[in-house]
């Protein structure tokens, strides 16, 4: 059953562009969120609007001073929206081109020496930065390696290869393959107590879409999104910088502030798409209680949609009456396990001896489009330990409904009797 109500999901359903259909296929089911969630309608207005304006922003002319105002807006909802109350956010070309930034300012400006610390968990974004940067800062690299059976990471893992000869560490805050999150505030805990100074830098990419982001919490300094997996659009990263590595010596225009992170022309349009999606995510947590404060809406709305989240991937693997679920269809295998209570609206599956391709394959003629992740350069570090060629990445989003579940395990019902 949905968490929402049949109301409230149809309202929130029609706030997003091609909910039920694909412009090139027509109707369809669409599970692939984790490769990029559906836009909002307001996010397509807006960024339309933007790309007809000419003027350029720092000039004194009413078009320019509205700019402006629009990315100081837009700044100042991203705190809200990311819980932080020091730093600076910015934007960039992707979430990986900032993660590689982030990554490479805090190698290079970190104290000479010592060693770099990442996860086999991680997406190839943080793990090829930090390896890049540990060799061009001759630093050693030293792995964590993550749990196969939670398809996760923990802080103790991280306490027993972090060392006091620590310059940065990166962490994965959900994963795109396993669909499992880490406990954030206990590793960066673990890694201060052990290396106070280390930069630490984190990879929110797959996370910010399902629910609550609390920067002051977690002691970083440095955290990459991309929005459009997060009901925004293609085209840009963005990325939470703390005041910390701000104040090292980082890449910014000669003779420039000191603190600037932003590099060249910015867009607005892309900027006020995150505002955007802070408005639709305070109109959510406004429907869920009324109140006047935008962070208890905010938090609201997170907390609804992990709980719409779990609603839709427990009846994924748990099946009802008798439709069954994977956990019931023969020779399904399940990443990170059937309960796992750190699972975020993703579930990775195969059927042992059958390409996951095929499977891909007949749920996409049936109209249901999910993704085959397969062991290259992606998703080799989680799938290679495992001994699996391939997986089934169904990925959902607190727009999905549970009738939706229903037609792909109905959908899996039939591929096995065929
Ligand atoms: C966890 C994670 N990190 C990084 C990326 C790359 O993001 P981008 O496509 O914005 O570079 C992805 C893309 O799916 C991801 O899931």
């Amino acid at each position: 059953m949905d968490h929402f109500s049949p109301d409230l999901l149809a309202e929130i359903r029609n706030k997003f562009a091609f909910i039920e259909d694909c412009p090139f296929e027509g109707k369809r089911i669409f599970f692939e969120n984790a490769g990029g969630a559906l836009t909002l309608k307001s996010v397509v207005e807006t960024s339309s609007k933007f790309a007809a304006i000419p003027d350029n922003q720092g000039r004194t002319n009413a078009a320019s001073v509205a700019l402006m105002a629009i990315i100081q807006e837009a700044k100042k909802d991203a705190s809200r929206l990311f819980g932080s109350s020091t730093g600076q956010f910015f934007v960039g070309e992707s979430g990986t081109e900032l993660l590689f930034r982030l990554v490479r300012n805090a190698a290079t400006s970190a104290k000479v020496g010592g060693n770099i610390v990442g996860s086999s968990f991680e997406h190839p974004a943080t793990r090829s930065a930090a390896k890049h940067w540990a060799s061009q800062t001759e630093r050693k690299y030293i792995n964590v390696q993550h749990e196969d059976s939670n398809g996760d990471v923990t802080a103790q893992l991280y306490s027993q290869i972090v060392n006091p000869d620590t310059r940065l560490v990166t962490i994965l805050h959900a994963s795109p393959v396993t669909g499992i999150s880490v406990d954030l505030e206990a590793i960066a805990a673990a890694i201060r107590s052990i290396a106070p100074e280390a930069f630490i830098i984190v990879d929110g990419v797959q996370y910010a879409a399902h629910g609550g982001i609390n920067i002051d919490q977690y002691n970083i300094d440095g955290y990459a999104i991309s929005p459009y997996k997060m009901y925004s659009r293609h085209g840009y990263g963005f990325a939470w910088v703390s005041d910390r590595l701000t104040q090292m010596k980082h890449e910014q225009l000669l003779d420039g502030p000191d603190d600037n992170w932003e590099l060249g022309t910015r867009d607005t349009g892309s900027y006020a798409t995150i505002s955007d999606v802070v408005k639709y995510l305070e109109w959510l947590g406004g429907k869920i209680e009324n109140t006047d404060s935008r962070s208890v809406k905010l938090y609201n709305a997170a907390k609804a949609i992990a709980a719409q989240e779990i609603a839709l991937t427990e009846l994924m693997i748990d099946g009802e009456d008798n439709i069954k679920g994977l956990k019931d269809l023969k020779g399904i295998e399940i990443i990170g396990g059937e309960k796992n209570l750190n699972r975020k609206g993703l579930v990775s599956f195969r059927i042992n001896g059958i390409p996951s391709q095929v499977l891909v394959d007949f749920l996409n003629d049936k109209g249901i489009r999910t993704h085959v992740r397969k062991a290259d350069h992606y998703s080799g570090n989680i799938l290679d330990p495992l001994g699996w060629e391939d997986c089934v990445r169904v990925s959902v989003c607190h727009y999905n409904s549970s009738e939706e579940i229903k037609s792909l395990l109905l959908a899996l019902n039939e591929f096995q009797l065929d």
